[in-house]
């Protein structure tokens, strides 16, 4: 009796096992539904946990023939991604941004916003700068106009400042965060806010020191690029973790922290086992076909092409290998 509960016991096993794909494609908008943030997890709407995994854009005023249906698609399907972040710009030396001309940023942000609606996958809608806190009345319009106009859509996930450098979190960053959380609240009660930490988005462990408080469905910013930073940014981020401070890896890169050569696949693969652990949603940098290390395409592939194998290079192989692993 005990041996044939044992068996039927493991038959279950082996069933949950086989039906719970890892397959990041298959996990859908559909199929999770709006998400929550729980203790450090995503959770879906029926409370169970979910990992997003997927693709970053690259700088939209940079790459802005990516930011369309047709490289979504390849996104989702080619890619085996269920979430895609798009990096709006604000401002660049030469070639401008939000601040500059802010629609063609929100033409840009919404075209892809409305094809991850129709593919059915999560859009982190990301403030690209590196210092936001000194363009706050900007930030505020932008996440005003987006989160009216995406009121109750459950694929949207906001991310209100990507990468501070040397800005303090108590007296610049969390004031910032608190200031723009405000005005998302104010029209969208429910979608995952990720808030960005300090030194280039890794300092976790000073936003765990002192975190929003009063507040639903917060996450933190952690980067890491594997070729830069290895097992001590990997223990801040556990600690982070064991006190309570909720990650989303918005993003990452298998070479080093200026996203030039060589790659790290060793490294890369420790980062993706200890982020697979703890069910750690991440986005790699960058869907780009610029001549660096970091980009997952090749020169000049165009956006019907976007990852389609023979215009991956090899980072991009790697992290199309890991989303449908
Ligand atoms: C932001 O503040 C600057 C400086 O006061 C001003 O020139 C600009 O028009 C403001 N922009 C918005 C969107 O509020
Ligand atoms: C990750 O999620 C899986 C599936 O829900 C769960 O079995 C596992 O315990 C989670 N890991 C952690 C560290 O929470
Ligand atoms: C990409 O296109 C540019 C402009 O047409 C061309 O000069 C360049 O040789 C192409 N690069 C590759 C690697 O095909």
């Amino acid at each position: 009796m005990k041996f044939v509960l044992a068996l039927i016991g493991l038959v279950l096993a082996c069933s949950v096992d086989i039906s719970v794909s890892k397959d990041a494609a298959l996990e859908t908008v559909s199929k999770h539904g709006q998400l929550s943030v729980k203790g450090v997890d995503i959770v879906d709407e029926n409370g169970e946990k979910v990992q997003l995994k997927g693709m970053s854009l690259f700088w939209d005023v940079w790459m802005p023939q990516y930011y369309n249906k047709e490289s979504i698609d390849g996104i989702h399907d080619l890619c085996h991604s269920n979430v895609v972040r798009a990096a709006m710009s604000v401002v660049t030396e030469e070639d401008g941004g939000y601040i500059e001309t802010p629609e063609d940023t929100l033409e840009r942000l919404f075209a892809v916003i409305d094809a991850a609606i129709e593919d059915d996958i999560y859009v982190i809608v990301d403030w690209h700068d590196h210092q936001a806190d000194l363009h706050l009345n900007y930030s505020l319009e932008f996440f005003d106009i987006v989160s009216k106009k995406y009121t109750g859509v459950p694929n949207i996930i906001y991310e209100t400042f990507n990468e501070p450098t040397g800005q303090s979190w108590n007296d610049v960053l969390k004031p910032y965060h608190e200031a723009v959380i405000q005005v998302i609240r104010a029209n969208d009660p429910d979608n995952i806010i990720v808030l960005g930490t300090p030194t280039w988005s890794q300092s976790v462990d000073q936003a765990a020191a002192n975190p929003i408080t009063g507040q639903k469905n917060i996450m933190y910013t952690l980067h890491f690029y594997a070729g830069t930073h290895k097992q001590w940014l990997r223990d801040t981020a556990t600690n982070a973790l064991n006190n309570g401070i909720p990650i989303f890896v918005t993003e990452y890169g298998t070479v080093n922290a200026d996203a030039s050569d060589p790659i790290d696949e060793a490294e890369s693969r420790l980062w993706w086992n200890w982020l697979d652990e703890h069910n750690i949603s991440y986005a790699n940098w960058a869907i780009s076909d610029k001549i660096e290390g970091a980009s997952a395409l090749v020169p000049n592939a165009t956006s019907a092409e976007v990852c389609q194998e023979e215009f991956l290079t090899d980072s991009g192989k790697l992290v199309v290998a890991q989303n449908k692993a």
